[in-house]
This record gives structure tokens, sequence and C-alpha cells, in this order.
């Protein structure tokens, strides 16, 4: 969890900074980020799958929680490669100076161009199905054919490519696994009706394919089977199925070494919620892993992982200004503040529901439940449906808890919106990772056509 302490102003203070200040030298809304808090789950990952596992191990930061040259950095200096899914998110971990084999490349409709820009920059790709294994095989041939050539392509300009004795490409495959969790239908993956993945019965085809292509190097299995999971029997079972399939590819001779089990442990987001421990979660998984390969007589595979909410989750509050009140007498009070669904848009798309205080008086009496309003021209703008607060007066510096996942990556400039800027704090220091956005980044893509000026 954040170290968040209260100061004698009797301020919220994060990473050693107080966020009044913080507020009023870099503006409002601010992501703040928590240096510490980020690094710290990123070596309980790793210490515990060294405890826990007695083969080799990597974790992945998945990116998409978070993706920012900043964060890129810090999650690879603590030894975490990263799960990108674009060409966007690739273009930002290898500006951050990430090293291209511990990129890991998913989603169910990559590109062409995201697939050569990661095959030639040496990135391992996720494949998802089939249409992507056949376009692979086509770059594969197509780079052949190029070199002789004696040309390079603009992306690997672009990735300051490599070598061009062109090795196999590294792949995984994507499986559907078929094991539900409790979350929400959104971010559940690994059920059979989900968009992605190879199903498990298309798997022996597969890897018979695969088996024939010396363009292609599998090297292990993945699954993802969802977000904010509390529960550690879904992982637990999948463990046992990865194992059963690492055991099907090394009969067809696949040189199979790692079993990539995704992400999904949840956060507290709440009082009332109360995930299990990444230690908890890394045993679990380890543990299921373990077993099953002594099982069936198999040498452990190293194991991968991806974590991105409960890496980053907790690590990130969002500070944002209040503004008026708005009281319906026996119905409820609309607190407001100067953001809203573009910062954060999981309450509006998922439900999802968050804690706040008040900043610059921690220690006053909770009040009143008031509902937290966004800004944006939708009744359904509202940050936090009930929050206990203290007696609030506008130019109050709301608080909300838990905003590293999923909120910078997710927004967007709704309503021509502005998107906040970050701070990342540290012992006292603070420095800015994402500039806020001015009105003319907002402008900075639009064109007036001739005519109509
Ligand atoms: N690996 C894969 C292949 C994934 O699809 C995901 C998340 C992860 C890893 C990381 O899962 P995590 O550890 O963060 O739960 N926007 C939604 C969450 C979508 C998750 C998508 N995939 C939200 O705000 O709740």
């Amino acid at each position: 969890p954040l170290t968040a302490t209260v100061n004698q102003q009797d301020h919220l203070e994060i990473g050693g900074c107080d966020v009044v200040d913080l507020v009023q030298k870099f503006g409002s809304p601010l992501y703040i980020l928590d240096e510490a808090t980020l690094r710290s789950a990123c070596r309980q990952y790793r210490d515990a799958f060294i405890r826990y596992y007695p083969g080799a191990s990597q974790v992945l930061y998945a990116s998409k929680a978070w993706n920012c040259l900043a964060v890129c950095a810090i999650v690879a200096s603590e030894g975490l490669g990263i799960d990108i899914v674009s060409g966007g998110e690739l273009y930002t971990a290898l500006q951050a100076g990430v090293d291209p084999t511990k990129l890991y490349l998913h989603g169910n409709n990559k590109a062409r161009a995201e697939l050569l820009m990661a095959v030639e920059a040496g990135c391992t790709i996720v494949v998802d199905n089939w249409h992507e294994l056949k376009t692979l095989v086509a770059i594969a041939a197509e780079q052949v054919r190029s070199e002789e050539r004696g040309e390079r392509s603009q992306e690997s300009e672009l990735t300051q490519n490599l070598s061009h004795t062109a090795p196999p490409t590294r792949i995984m495959l994507r499986l559907t696994p078929g094991i539900e969790c409790h979350t929400h239908d959104y971010i559940r993956t690994g059920s059979i009706d989900s968009k992605f993945g190879f199903g498990l019965d298309q798997l022996d085809e597969v890897f018979q394919f695969i088996s024939q292509q010396p363009s292609l190097m599998c090297i292990g299995l993945h699954a993802h089977i969802g977000s904010q999971i509390f529960e550690l029997e879904p992982h637990h079972d999948l463990g046992a199925v990865m194992v059963q399939w690492l055991s099907k590819a090394m009969h067809h001779g696949l040189p199979i070494q790692e079993l990539d089990i995704g992400g999904g442990l949840g956060i507290r987001y709440t009082e009332s919620d109360d995930p299990p421990s990444i230690e908890a979660w890394v045993k679990v998984v380890s543990e299921s892993i373990g077993a099953a390969c002594k099982a069936q007589n198999l040498p452990l595979p190293k194991l991968l992982s991806e974590p991105g909410r409960s890496l980053i989750g907790s690590a990130c509050v969002t500070a944002y200004t209040i503004g008026g009140q708005k009281t319906i007498p026996n119905i409820r009070t609309y607190v407001t503040v100067d953001g809203g669904m573009s910062d954060n848009p999981r309450p509006i798309t998922y439900q999802s529901v968050y804690r706040a205080v008040v900043a610059n008086r921690m220690s006053a009496p909770l009040t009143e439940a008031v509902a937290i309003a966004g800004k944006h021209c939708e009744s359904g703008d509202i940050v936090i449906k009930e929050a206990a607060l203290p007696t609030t007066q506008p130019n109050d510096l709301l608080v909300v808890m838990a905003t590293g996942a999923y909120n910078y990556s997710m927004a967007s400039n709704y309503n021509r919106i502005a998107r906040p800027a970050a701070v990342l704090v540290q012992e006292g220091e603070a420095s800015i990772i994402l500039q806020r956005e001015t009105y003319q980044d907002l402008l900075r893509q639009d064109r007036l056509p001739e005519r109509l000026k």
C-alpha cells in the first residue's frame, strides 16, 4: 500500500511531498505517482518468485495499466520485462531504453506494421490467432527477400535495429484456458467465449503447423484469465491447465521453455476490498506449476507473469480541486471536482468504486456521505457515488486513492479537456513525468481546410 502520512499542517503527504504544495506548483487535477510504492511492488513480485518458484522466473509489467517513459524506466530498472500491446507502447518502452528482448507483444489484432516493428526490434510475440501466425510467417519470408536485396524497412530505422541475420522470431501462443473468475464481464478473458487466444481444441493443429516453420521459434505458452481478481483458485487451476499443454507442445517437438500465466491480481480500492497479497498469489501459481510439472515428470519451465494493476494501482493518487456543491434536500449532495471521466473513466465504464480524502484537512471529522461529481457533460460522470468526507468548501483538495492503474492509460480528451500532468514523488522531491496538456496540444492534429477559413 501507498506510503502516505499526514504532516503538521494536517495535509496529506506522499513520497515526502505535501500534496497541497504539489497542486500549487503543478496545477489541478494532478496524478501523483509514488516511486517507492511502485518499486516496492516490483520487488515483492520478484522476491516472492525467487522464494516460491525453484525454477527461473521473470515478471513482466503489463504496461497497459500505465505506459509512459518514466514508468517503463522504473520497472525496467527493477529487472522487470514489459508486456506491450501496441506499436505505441512498444515505441515508448524502446525510447525509455528497455531491453527489447524483455518486451512481449500482446493483442488480438496486431497490425502487420506492429508485428514487423516488434520482430525487428527482437521482442517476443505472443501470438493470438491463425491470422497472426500466418502474417508472421509472411513477414519472415519478406525479410529474407529484402535482406537478399539489401533493403532495410522504415520500422527498423525506428527501432534502431540490430542484426540482420534473421534469427527465428520468438513467439508464445496465447491459449483460452476455459477458466472462469469472478470479475466484471468486460475484464474477464479466460472463458471459452473470449475474443482472445487459441481455443484448446485448436492447439494440436497449431503446434503441428509451427513445428514446420523454421522462421518461428515457439518458446512458450501464455494465458490471462481476467483482471481485479480476488480469488486464488482460478490461477491455481490455470497452472495445471498450462502444464498439461506444455507437455503436449513438447511432444510436438516445440522448444517450449516458458509459461506465462498472465496477471490479474486485484487491489484494494475501498476498505471492504480484501485482495490476497502479492506473495500469496505468487505462492499459489508457483506451487501449482511446480506440482503439475512434478506429476508429469517435466522440467520446470521459466515462469513468467504479467501483473499490471497490482504493481502500479496503489502507487498513484489523483488530486482534484473542489468547486461548488448542490444539495437536493432529502436526496443527496453533489460535490463537484475539476476532472472526472476524462482522467478516470473506470467508474463510468465498470462502476468502479474509489475512496477519497480531503488532503488539506486530513483530521477533520467525517460529516457526510456525498457524491463526487466530475465536470463532464454527462450525468454518469460521478467519480464516487458515496464518499465519506468532512464538510468541504470550494478550493479544498480532494484526493482519490489508488488511481495508478487504467486511469492515465485510459484517459481521453472528452469535452476537449486537456489531460492532467503527472508528477513522480520520491523522498521529498517531485519531478514531472507527464506535462499537463495545453490548448495548443488539443489543436495539434486539427487541420482547417482552406475553404473553411
Ligand atoms: N496480461 C494481459 C494479456 C492482459 O490482458 C492484462 C490486462 C494483464 C496482463 C494485466 O492485468 P492486471 O494485472 O492489470 O489485472 N481497463 C480495465 C482492465 C483491463 C485489463 C486488460 N488486460 C480496468 O480498468 O479495470
